[in-house]
């Protein structure tokens, strides 16, 4: 969602500011802004653009801002139009203190109206503009006090990071509910809110927990609670290069990302797959072998893209592992009566780790006694850290706003916990060695449909003017069809829906004619038979069908209009191989509509917002 850059050394702090914005533009990215500080007591120095952080860099080469200490923030509006009067930093009325922020602040209402009460005065319509006003009002000598004062009032989230002329060798941060991390430098260091925008810098960093705050000087930092006691925390080394966060001769991240996949997967079962005994290893689970064989019930909740990985997630685990297993959107378990107990294992699906509804869904099943597992991607955060065990993804950053390699490294990575559950239940060492093989297959599999990616494009030729389309598999592949789907409307904004294909006639077939393209994802599984019917019922009402096959099918002769073949694999994993054509179809697509695949409208990497 919005992210955050801070810079304190001795160098100049506005390109460090800049390029840390670049990194981060994939968060959030209608606005941006930077204030750098600019000699004691005299008032911060700020800019701000609409658009791209393009724009804010033109803005600046108009009139450069000089100072070695400084925050900056892109924005992805929550209160109020994303331009430039929304955009952060913001100051407070003298303009001496600067203040960045994500994260909503529920009760900026009240605030705001008492502030103006006593003679504030309030330029923009952001939530976030209470904070410097409510700092200014408690600013006495000391920044850090005043931060600890005005968060009292506070009710909402917040990762925040404040700057002050009138106390000037330090930015003050403070985080509840959205992350923040330290980046430690030489005699220069940072806070940021996502590891890629420091990264080009330092890979030590301390992350933030929630209800705590930093101080950040030069020469060190402290972190400590509201009550301003000292909080002991541990350094943590990030081991990305720096060149998995750039686009390495690909036009778009999201490119880059599906052409990964073979890697991407590979390091998902790194050390994992123990085929021989058909069984895997996974060292992070934390619970006991008991525990393992005494759940009576396993509950996936995620958001977007995970809770698509999440629905054939469940229908491995109930398949092969024999466990009672339900799927639920985060942001609907938080707020029901769950049935949960303490043989419930709530399996929790993030790439980023930080979705607040998710993390608010992993939180209440935990306060209802289930034991938690965090299937996540982005080391070091927050549910990641919060969770009582975890299965890291090894994706690497994904920075793509459309999730592509995530997705199948989670679906890989619900493969492999299904085969320890199962074989530890009554999944037989030969079906536990069919689902390894066939696991260990997935790399060079993936690699033979990426060879053929100019196939996908010429299917995307003929149907990048559409306006409508339909996504049909069964079983494992309605998931599939969902995915597909998604992708599809994400990025190219073409109305695009996923249905069970039987699901059909009950509804979407009132829409199938020659104008609307359907595909089909009919790999040769335990359905296909069933498959064949429906693609026949669409193909007699005119619709053009695309199928997604995965060998010769005489039954589906002179019923589909354009086919690619993905390799033949377990029922289970087809997910995982149809994901890349169609991950393929909306990247094609997209492209040629000439939009921004990367950071497509309206959307965000990360939602930390509910
Ligand atoms: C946002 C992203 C989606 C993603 C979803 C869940 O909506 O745009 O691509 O699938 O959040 O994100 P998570 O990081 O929890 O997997």
């Amino acid at each position: 969602m919005c992210g955050i850059v801070g810079y304190i050394g001795t160098r100049k702090a506005q390109p460090v500011l800049i390029e840390g914005l670049k990194r981060l533009e994939y968060r959030g990215y209608d606005s941006a802004g930077v204030s750098l500080m600019n000699g004691k007591g005299s008032p911060v120095d700020t800019r701000k653009a609409k658009g791209k952080i393009a724009m804010l860099e033109a803005a600046i080469a108009e009139r450069p801002i000089e100072g070695s200490t400084g925050i900056a923030h892109t924005r992805w509006a929550t209160h109020g139009p994303p331009n430039e009067c929304n955009a952060h930093p913001h100051v407070d009325c003298t303009g001496t203190i600067s203040l960045v922020h994500n994260g909503i602040i529920e009760n900026y209402g009240p605030l705001r109206a008492m502030l103006q009460k006593t003679g504030h005065t309030f330029v923009s319509e952001t939530d976030t503009e209470v904070l410097a006003h409510l700092v200014e009002a408690a600013f006495d000598g000391n920044l850090e006090d005043a931060v600890v004062d005005a968060l009292a009032l506070v009710e909402g989230t917040y990762g925040i990071a404040v700057i002050s002329s009138n106390d000037p060798d330090k930015i003050v941060a403070a985080r509840k509910g959205s992350p923040l991390l330290i980046g430690i430098g030489e005699g220069e260091n940072y806070i940021a809110s996502d590891v890629a925008a420091i990264l080009a810098h330092t890979r030590q960093v301390v992350y933030l927990d929630d209800g705590e705050m930093a101080i950040i000087r030069r020469d060190g930092y402290t972190v400590c609670d509201l009550d301003q006691q000292i909080v002991k925390k541990g350094v943590s080394r990030i081991d990305w290069d720096l060149d998995e966060i750039e686009k390495g001769g690909f036009d778009h991240f999201m490119l880059k990302e599906i052409m990964e996949q073979p890697t991407t997967i590979t390091n998902t079962m790194r050390g994992r797959l123990v085929t021989e005994e058909g069984f895997s290893k996974l060292g992070g689970l934390n619970l006991t072998m008991d525990e393992l064989q005494n759940l009576d019930q396993i509950i996936i909740t995620a958001c977007g893209t995970s809770w698509h990985s999440a629905l054939i997630g469940e229908l491995m685990i109930e398949e092969h592992a024999r466990i009672r297993c339900e799927v639920e959107y985060a942001s609907e378990f938080r707020y029901r009566n769950p049935i949960v107990t303490d043989k419930t294992l709530c399996i929790v699906i993030s790439q980023s780790g930080e979705t607040a509804d998710t993390l608010a869904a992993m939180r209440e099943a935990k306060r209802r006694g289930a034991k938690t597992l965090g299937l996540v991607n982005q080391v070091g955060s927050t549910i990641a850290r919060e969770d009582d065990g975890g299965i890291y993804l090894h994706a690497g950053p994904e920075i793509g706003v459309a999730s592509t390699k995530a997705f199948t490294s989670q679906v890989v990575a619900l493969a492999l916990l299904t085969l320890k559950l199962g074989r530890l239940r009554d999944m037989s060492v030969v079906k536990g060695r069919e689902i390894a093989q066939a696991l260990e297959a997935l790399p060079a599999q993936i690699q033979s449909i990426l060879d053929r990616a100019s196939e996908v494009e010429k299917i995307a030729d003929a149907f990048a003017d559409a306006t409508n389309f339909l996504y049909l598999g069964r079983g494992y592949n309605f998931p599939a069809a969902l995915e597909g789907a998604l992708k599809l409307k994400e990025i190219s904004y073409i109305h695009a829906e996923g249905y069970p294909a039987a699901e059909m006639k009950h509804g979407p077939i009132a829409l199938i004619d020659a104008e609307m393209p359907v595909v089909f994802i009919a790999p040769h599984d335990s359905v296909f038979d069933k498959v064949v019917s429906n693609v026949q019922e669409v193909k007699a009402r005119g619709g053009r069908v695309i199928a997604i096959t995965s060998r010769e099918e005489p039954s589906l002769e002179g019923k589909i209009d354009y086919e690619f073949r993905i390799p033949q694999t377990i029922d289970m994993l087809n997910p995982v191989l149809a994901a890349i054509p169609l991950q393929l179809l909306s990247y094609y697509i997209a492209a040629k509509r000439g939009l921004n695949v990367d950071q497509p409208r309206n959307l965000a990497k990360s939602v930390t917002v509910e």
